[in-house]
């Protein structure tokens, strides 16, 4: 099914995680409070209470969690930085520790031949700035820029591949819109305030990495996803629109230099945000690479229920996930190319696509998830599809290397292609990991 010669020769095939779902060492050497410890340590925001405090414990087990990478064949591997270690209070004092540790960290990765691909922000937000407002804050622009500059210049020797931000539709509206990620806001408004925030520091550290080399490769990985209309009726056609400005164009047409979508923000005007002159050009900086995470797609009608008037309905399945999300490789395909029609970049990275499915760890330290290697095999299916047809996808990252802290689903969302047993934090490969590590090296010629 798969014809692995249709992938470049140049493609990257790895593995995707975040430093709050897996490290661990939450109070150890100076790592500072982020607002993801403070909303898993409130009742009621996690599931069973569980929070990232030992995670993976990957902190203390990075090297030998590399040489199974390196053993599955892995060439690349997706990482973010944590804030909160390099400046505890967001800005001013840093950290020489937490330096340290990503230092040590790339430097075993190069040693295996695995290259990183770094985000800078995934989600972990030092509390001190939360205390001044957070991303609604528009001074949490420069203390980005600083936490940005400090890490580019550490680490910008050996790291060659950035990534600013991961999706900020769940940082913005998850985290302040729905309420249901750190920190926890309920308000619309500011969801849409804090997405501009978020935009425009991707922007500026855009600048600052291509000021630092401009030979360096810079992009941002959103979350994105086709909106349907659940019916041929006007209504729910224009809600489908609507929905998709609010997921997908409200980020890619101010990166691609358009501004925001005049059919969402024309129908609430109420929650647009406040834009500065110059904003919308540093916004759109050209980047190298454009990112995506591709879960599932939404199928909307009209309501009048919300300002957005559109809501989702369930979706026709057959297959749905443990989170009861619909498995719909064809979306990918979609997102695809509808990107490259509309925004052309240079070049795609699939930096996640997963399924978290209930994984049973047999007596013998088997996980037969057959289930989540077909998934990923659908996928990367759509993707080859994607780039027969001229995409210039040159990278998938799976999400994830490791079950891990799955945010307001605490643990018991398992995404790995590798299992974790928590209670002895031992490491067993599952068998979408031995598949996927078979097609790696088909891919890279080594077998
Ligand atoms: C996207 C997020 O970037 C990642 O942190 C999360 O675990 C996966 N989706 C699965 O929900």
């Amino acid at each position: 099914m798969l014809d692995l010669n249709v992938f470049p020769r140049t493609f990257k095939w790895g593995t995707a995680t975040a430093a709050y779902q897996i490290e661990g060492a939450a109070h150890e050497d100076g790592r500072g409070i982020s607002i993801w410890d403070v909303f898993s340590y409130t009742p009621g925001n996690v599931k069973k209470g569980d929070s990232g405090d030992v995670a993976c414990d990957h902190y203390h087990r990075y090297a030998e969690d590399f040489r199974l990478m390196k053993d599955l064949g892995m060439n690349s591997y997706r990482l973010s930085i944590a804030w909160p270690r390099i400046l505890p209070k967001g800005r001013g004092e840093v950290n020489e520790k937490g330096l340290a540790f990503y230092d040590h960290l790339i430097d075993e990765l190069l040693k295996h031949g695995i290259e990183p691909f770094v985000t800078l922000y995934h989600w972990d937000l030092p509390q001190a700035l939360q205390q001044l407002g957070g991303w609604a804050n528009r001074d949490t622009v420069d203390a980005f820029e600083e936490y940005t500059r400090i890490v580019v210049n550490r680490l910008g020797d050996r790291v060659k591949n950035w990534i600013t931000h991961n999706e900020p539709w769940c940082a913005a509206f998850l985290g302040h819109g729905a309420g249901v990620h750190a920190p926890g806001l309920k308000d619309v408004g500011v969801s849409m305030q804090v997405a501009h925030h978020l935009l425009l520091s991707h922007g500026k550290a855009v600048r600052i990495i291509k000021e630092h080399n401009p030979e360096h490769k810079v992009g941002i990985t959103l979350i994105l996803g086709p909106s349907h209309a659940a019916s041929e009726s006007a209504e729910d056609q224009a809600a489908a629109a609507r929905h998709d400005a609010f997921l997908n164009t409200i980020y890619l047409d101010p990166l691609y230099g358009r501004g925001y979508p005049k059919v969402l923000f024309d129908h609430v005007p109420q929650f647009a945000p406040k834009v500065q002159e110059g904003d919308l050009e540093i916004i759109a900086t050209p980047t190298d690479f454009l990112g995506i995470n591709y879960y599932q797609r939404s199928i909307l009608k009209h309501t009048e229920e919300n300002p957005f008037n559109f809501e989702g309905v369930r979706p026709p399945g057959p297959e749905f996930t443990f989170f009861d999300w619909e498995v719909y490789p064809q979306g990918l395909y979609e997102v695809l190319t509808r990107v490259q029609q509309d925004y052309a970049p240079k070049e795609i990275f699939i930096t996640e696509n997963g399924a978290t499915f209930e994984d049973t760890l047999t007596e013998d330290g088997q996980v037969h998830d057959e289930q989540r290697r077909f998934y990923i095999e659908r996928h990367l299916k759509a993707v080859q599809d994607a780039i027969s047809e001229g995409v210039p996808v040159n990278g998938y990252f799976a999400w994830s290397f490791l079950d891990n802290f799955e945010w307001a689903e605490g643990f018991e969302k398992r995404f790995g292609l590798v299992y974790v047993d928590y209670p002895t934090q031992n490491r067993y490969v599952k068998d979408s990991g031995k598949w996927y590590s078979k097609l790696v090296k088909a891919a890279l010629g080594a077998v």
